[in-house]
């Protein structure tokens, strides 16, 4: 038996009474097709899903005509040579990908971005569109790994900062109550808002963080949630309850002109995550 797999039985055993297990860290893409007819077929079937989705949407005007399988292949390259490949924590590949397509098509010309963590959603919105002002929010920016040249990192709540723009786009992976941030995007004159982990009431529960994240948009327009409902869940061994405020999500909900789930565009590159939520707010 060699020192290293001793280190490793050792460190796991000591792990284990916490509930907790050594698994081998991975990066994004570390399994992958190398470049071929097949991986060219992969960027295709993505080019084919987010432009169908980017050409037939009537949330904005399309501003800048691209070729979005080139923007795919393209894309994938800079995510390689990223340091945001992590797999724990930040946002994945698919999501990231939406996060520049829609910067380009969209071309808002200020960004917001609520939840820096280790900048990769910051670096995929001034890569889609970096002529657009784009502002990035953590209440605790040490986990930062690279600063984009025309970002400007704020190490606080988006709502402490004035921000005003003609076509705002506010992208939200905070945490944060999702209502509470349509009501202060609203105010703030945002044109459109993208969330991450909006889930739905049946798979809310790993994302709930204790209550302190709910409820999420997708709650408002939901018909089977009746007010004062309680929703019981689990989370890391403890029973959380929380109990729904239908005045609260139908006045949310009135705010919103249109909501729609993005199509998945990660699956084809073997990763699963949920796909973002969009919503146009009312001017
Ligand atoms: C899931 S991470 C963000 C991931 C990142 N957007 C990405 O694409 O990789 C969530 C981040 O939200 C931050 N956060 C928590 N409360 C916040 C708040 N009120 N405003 C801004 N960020 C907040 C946390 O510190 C954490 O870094």
């Amino acid at each position: 038996m060699t020192l290293k797999s001793n280190a490793r039985k050792t460190a796991a055993a000591l792990l284990r009474p916490f509930g907790m297990e050594l698994v081998r860290s991975a990066r994004d893409l570390d399994d992958f097709l190398e470049p071929g007819k097949q991986r060219d077929a992969i960027f295709r079937r993505v080019a084919v899903v987010a432009g169908d989705w980017l050409q037939n949407q009537s949330i904005a005007p399309w501003h800048q005509n691209f070729d979005i399988e080139h923007e795919v292949r393209e894309f994938f390259g800079d995510y390689l040579a990223s340091p945001f490949r992590e797999t724990s924590g930040g946002s994945r590949i698919g999501n990231l990908l939406w996060l520049d397509l829609l910067a380009k098509a969209l071309a808002p010309d200020v960004m917001l971005d609520s939840g820096t963590f280790r900048g990769a959603s910051a670096w995929a919105l001034s890569r889609g569109n970096p002529s657009a002002r784009v502002f990035s929010f953590d209440i605790d920016m040490s986990q930062l790994l690279l600063r984009v040249p025309g970002v400007d990192y704020v190490e606080s709540d988006w709502t402490q900062q004035d921000v005003t723009g003609q076509n705002m786009l506010c992208y939200f992976d905070d945490h944060v109550d999702q209502c509470r941030r349509v009501r202060e995007a609203a105010k703030r004159g945002v044109s459109i808002a993208v969330f991450d982990d909006d889930y739905d009431v049946s798979q809310f529960a790993p994302m709930a963080h204790g209550g302190f994240s709910l409820p999420k948009l997708s709650f408002c327009f939901d018909e089977s949630l009746g007010d004062g409902e309680v929703i019981a869940w689990r989370e890391a061994g403890r029973r959380y309850e929380w109990t729904v405020p239908k005045g609260e999500l139908d006045a949310v909900r009135g705010l919103v002109g249109q909501y729609q789930r993005l199509p998945d565009i990660s699956a084809p590159f073997g990763v699963d995550q949920m796909p973002y939520s969009i919503a146009v707010l009312k001017r």
